[in-house]
């Protein structure tokens, strides 16, 4: 099977408190998006990248991309929320894709994917039925409270873990989950409402997204001092 990766960027970043969308602001000189799509473009295993963006986005054209090479595609159909927008890019490469290829969705808001990080979800799903996800053990105690901030219970962490992208299905197997599950936040729920168990892939902690401002200087951290 081929594998396609499809990158969301179809968002307003508002949480950012930001002018423009999270996907544009410069990290290290360059579109924080231009990272995790240079690694994309780069990784051996995959065949074509999809960057699904909005249909009024007015600054993928102001950039320059071709340093990242022929793999690089653009669609401007995304939609109001991220599910939306992954779907709309399932669509428009229904022409090219197999039922049984892979797609590999990752997030724009995380630029500090390592070609490792690829490597790994592509080599430990090859085989598996369904396909899964990046993700780390939760470090932290969890609580769940109420309305007033009392604590009702201490959550159990041990078989807790934080879903990171990116998220690894099948395209027919995605768009069919897809299509019947469209609140969801992340690939997985989706397969999951679906019926079937995505497989965790244990990642690292510095596939972080980009969310607050604070999450901008660590990602510029973590990538000025990565090997290589
Ligand atoms: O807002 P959040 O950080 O959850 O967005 C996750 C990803 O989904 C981002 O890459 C964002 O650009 C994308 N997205 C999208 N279409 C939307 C909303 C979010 O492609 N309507």
């Amino acid at each position: 099977p081929r594998h396609f990766a499809i990158v969301p960027a179809a968002g307003s970043g508002s949480r950012m408190a930001a002018a423009r969308p999270k996907q544009y602001l410069s990290l290290l000189g360059r579109p924080l998006i231009h990272h995790a799509l240079s690694v994309l473009c780069a990784a051996p295993a995959i065949d074509a990248v999809f960057v699904v963006l909005s249909v009024d986005d007015t600054e993928w054209a102001t950039h320059d991309w071709s340093a990242l090479g022929p793999k690089l595609r653009p669609l401007f159909c995304g939609g109001a929320t991220r599910a939306d927008s992954v779907l709309g890019g399932l669509r428009a490469i229904a022409g090219e894709a197999a039922a049984g290829d892979w797609v590999l969705v990752h997030d724009a808001a995380r630029p500090c994917l390592a070609p490792w990080h690829v490597d790994k979800l592509v080599r430990e799903l090859a085989h598996d039925e369904v396909g899964g996800l990046l993700a780390v053990p939760v470090a932290d105690t969890l609580k769940r409270a109420d309305e007033h901030r009392h604590v009702c219970e201490t959550v159990p962490r041990d078989s807790l873990w934080q879903a990171q992208t990116p998220q690894m299905f099948r395209y027919a197997m995605l768009r069919r989950a897809l299509e019947g599950a469209r609140e969801v936040t992340d690939e997985a729920s989706a397969i999951e409402a679906a019926g079937l168990r995505p497989r965790l892939v244990q990642g690292d902690a510095t596939n972080l997204k980009v969310t607050y401002p604070l999450d901008l200087h660590l990602a510029e951290w973590i990538l000025e001092n990565r090997e290589g």
